[in-house]
Formats: C-alpha cells, structure tokens, sequence
C-alpha cells in the first residue's frame, strides 16, 4: 500500500566533481546530531537491484549505449530506488539526502545529450511514483573545476572506474551545467544554487545555512 510521504526530501545536483558527496555527508552528520533522522542515498543505486543498473550505467567500457538506453536505464534504477528506499523512509516521516535525483536526467539526457523533454518528463514521472524533492541543492561548478577535482578522486580510488560520464567532452559538461542553473531559475522555491567553486567549509556552510532556513520544525520534534 502506497503512503502520501510525509518526511522531507532533500537532493544534491551538480556537475561532475563539484562536491555533492563530499557536501550531502556533511549535512548528514549535521543533521543526524541535530536529531533528525536522515537517510543517506544516492543515485544511480542506492538499493540492491539499482546498484547493478548503476555499474552498466558508470562503466566506462559501455561506450556503444545509446541516450535511450541510459535514459530508460535511469529511469529503471529510479523507480525501484524509489520504491525500497525513499518513498519508505518519507513516510516513516526521516529526511532522506539523495545524491542526484531525476533533475540530473533531465541536465544531463535532455540539456547534454538531446533527447526529448516530454518523454524525459513523463519517465520521470512515472519513476518517481508521485514523490519529488522538497529542496534541491545545486551545487554550481565551472566544469573544468569540477573535471579536475573528479580525476584526481578517480586516480586515488581502488574500487571499479566509474568514469563514463568524465570522459565526455567539456562542451558535452557545459551543457550540463547550462540545464541545471535552467531548472533552478524556472523553479527558484526548490532550488537553492550554491556557489561550488569555494573551499569545503564555505560551502559546506552556505548549504547548511539553506537547508536549517527551509527544514520544517515539526519534523525535528517528531524523530
Ligand atoms: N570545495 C572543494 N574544494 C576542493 N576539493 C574539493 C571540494 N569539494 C570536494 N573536493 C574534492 O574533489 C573531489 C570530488 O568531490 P566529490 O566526490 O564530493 O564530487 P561529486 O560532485 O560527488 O563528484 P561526482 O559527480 O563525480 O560524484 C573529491 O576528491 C573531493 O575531496
Ligand atoms: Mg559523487
């Protein structure tokens, strides 16, 4: 049985080496020693079956995917994501921190690879299954920055090379960046854009900051 959420959504978007990870952490903490229960998450992933989708989606060796295929891969790992993860956790009334939501598929498969927004749109939609964040937090990054900063993450991991996405062309990242600050100017109440550009406590800051100003208060006292 499906139950109307009730908790409060927050998602993390940007491009790639930006600091959403090392920033939805962050707020993670705080948040958790504030009191609030908050589920940290991720995307593409974030539960069993969404992992795999998410190693075809990153690995680098995929270079014959085409946009449709990544988008209805998205769009798969979404609403199973949604299902086990974060539609529950909202109606246990916790914030759930997302790391990407469905803003990044339309950034990066409409505004960097062309597919069509409707149908991007409506696959969101139906992924999502009726729930959508509350808050965004755009964290906006010159690419080349952002390129940068990721590279030398990837260098110093040990795990699997999840790098499709950093091996597009600047151009292609551009375009990304164009499309997200697109969706904050068209929905300013959801977004709040930081500038990713600072060090990791300035940011870090500036998030908190926009997260304690719009988290409601009744949610802290009910956990
Ligand atoms: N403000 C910052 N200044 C300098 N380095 C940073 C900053 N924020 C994060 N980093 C470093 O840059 C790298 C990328 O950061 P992070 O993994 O948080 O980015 P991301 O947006 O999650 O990237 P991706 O899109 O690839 O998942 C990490 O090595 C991180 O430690
Ligand atoms: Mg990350």
């Amino acid at each position: 049985m499906w139950v109307a959420p009730v908790g409060y959504f927050i998602t993390f978007e940007g491009v790639e080496g930006c600091g959403k990870t090392t920033q939805i952490r962050l707020l993670a903490e705080l948040l958790t020693e504030s009191g609030f229960s908050a589920t940290l998450t991720r995307e593409p992933g974030g539960c069993p079956i969404a992992d795999q989708i998410r190693a075809i989606l990153l690995d680098a060796e995929n270079r014959a995917m085409t946009p449709m295929t990544e988008l209805m891969l998205y769009a798969a790992a979404r609403a199973q994501h949604v299902n086990d993860v974060i539609a529950p956790a909202l109606a246990d009334g916790g914030v759930v921190l997302c790391d990407r939501f469905c803003d990044a598929t339309v950034a990066y498969q409409s505004f960097g690879r062309g597919l069509d927004r409707s149908t991007i749109d409506d696959l969101n939609r139906r992924a999502c299954q009726g729930v959508f964040p509350d808050l965004t937090i755009l964290i906006d990054c010159d690419p080349a920055l952002g390129l940068e900063r990721a590279r030398s993450r990837i260098e110093a991991c040990s795990g699997p090379r999840e790098e499709r996405f950093e091996l597009e062309a600047l151009a292609f990242h551009q375009r990304v960046r164009a499309g997200y600050r697109s969706l904050a100017e068209s929905e300013p109440e959801r977004f709040a854009m930081i500038d990713g550009a600072g060090t990791v406590a300035d940011i870090a800051a500036a998030i908190q900051s926009a997260v304690l100003a719009r988290i409601p208060e009744g949610l802290h006292a009910a956990c």
